[in-house]
């Protein structure tokens, strides 16, 4: 058997051009197949604000680099497999060979150019994005287990229960918890902040798309967690003046409609409703909720109205204490609460 001569791979000795020809074409096809992946697969829902406008440009300067590196990285590896296998029968071991020291310094000091440039242009985005501008319209946002409750001080501190946001406006959402941790986010906007109890955290979204997007809570806070979500809209400058007036001339009157409140104010989350469409099963089913109150020998209305203002003071059985939060006397109008309590007294028996 003829003794295989010693190939010169790895000591950077002379490298044949036509080795570069094939490491740059191969690491142009890895290259071609990874953008194919990149693009065409939507990763990111569209974006929908100046916010995450911004955000997408990270990914895509990101993306970039990786691709790029990546590829380079495969090309030599491919060709290297491929050029340098031994036969079968070759158990010998490789040449011993010591390190490259210019290829070293590229090697650390590229990347770390790279990173750093990711680094900067993520510190100014964050600046940039954490940037309330001048005149921004301040929304309170109320997290608490298991819904979404806002408050508009700029607009006569109108209060509902979905979001509605006037397009191209600097909006700082000012987040508070009555609970446990929460998180806010609606993911065509890009940004997401933590609700922290105890403490106030903010965040600044700019809308620059109209339609109907989702706020989710995205921080795991008990067991309806999954079901934590509120309507969000983004309107016309003139359409948000005009939803600002209806909810004004609406709040001192009936406190709006029992079944609209029963889904946004999250009851439908925890407690089966058949009128309301629920099928929660963190509480009590609510479709025989009169004809408990009469068996206890009470008055409905006033039983369904102390279970939802006080509701540790009388447990259905097989229920806990503390699961219900009892906060709903504060966050609920009297004509709200009122409304809730008809709605649920005239749907059971
Ligand atoms: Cu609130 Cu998850």
């Amino acid at each position: 058997m003829s003794t295989q001569p010693v190939t010169q791979c790895c000591n950077l000795g002379p490298v044949r051009r036509g080795a570069i020809v094939r490491i740059t074409l191969i690491g142009v096809v890895v290259a071609i197949i990874l953008t194919l992946v990149a693009v065409l697969i939507p990763w990111l829902p569209d974006s929908a604000s100046k916010q995450m406008d911004r955000i997408e440009f990270i990914y895509w300067f990101a993306t970039v680099i990786s691709i790029a590196i990546f590829a380079l990285v495969m090309a030599v590896l491919l060709y290297c497999v491929y050029k340098f296998r031994s036969p079968p029968e070759d158990e010998s071991d490789g040449p011993s060979i010591h390190g490259h020291t210019g290829l070293e310094i590229a090697w650390t000091v590229v990347p770390a150019i790279l990173v750093i440039a990711i680094g900067v242009i993520s510190a100014v985005v964050l600046s940039q994005n954490g940037d309330k501008g001048s005149n921004p319209m301040t929304v309170r946002v109320f997290a608490q287990q298991f819904s979404w409750r806002f408050e508009y001080p700029d607009n006569k501190g109108v209060k509902s229960y979905e979001l509605v946001m006037p397009l191209d406006r600097n909006i700082t959402f000012e987040l508070e918890s009555a609970d446990v941790i929460h998180s806010f986010w609606i993911p065509a906007m890009g940004q997401k902040q933590d609700v922290v109890p105890g403490i106030h955290t903010s965040i600044v979204i700019t809308p620059t798309r109209l339609g109907n997007y989702t706020l989710i809570c995205t921080e795991l806070c008990g067991l309806g967690h999954a079901t934590m979500r509120a309507p969000a809209s983004v309107v016309t400058q003139d359409d948000f003046a005009a939803w600002v007036k209806k909810k004004q001339s609406s709040a001192g009157g009936g406190g709006g409609s029992g079944k609209a409140l029963f889904a946004s104010a999250g009851c439908g989350s925890c407690h089966a409703f058949t009128p309301a469409g629920s099928d929660g099963a963190i509480g009590p089913k609510l479709d025989n909720v009169a004809a408990d109150a009469k068996k206890a020998g009470e008055d409905p209305a006033e039983y369904v109205k102390e279970s939802i203002v006080d509701p540790d003071k009388v447990l259905a059985p097989g229920f806990q204490a503390g699961v219900m939060p009892g906060s709903f006397s504060d966050t609920l109008s009297p004509q709200e609460i009122d409304a809730l309590v008809s709605f649920l007294t005239a749907g059971s028996q």
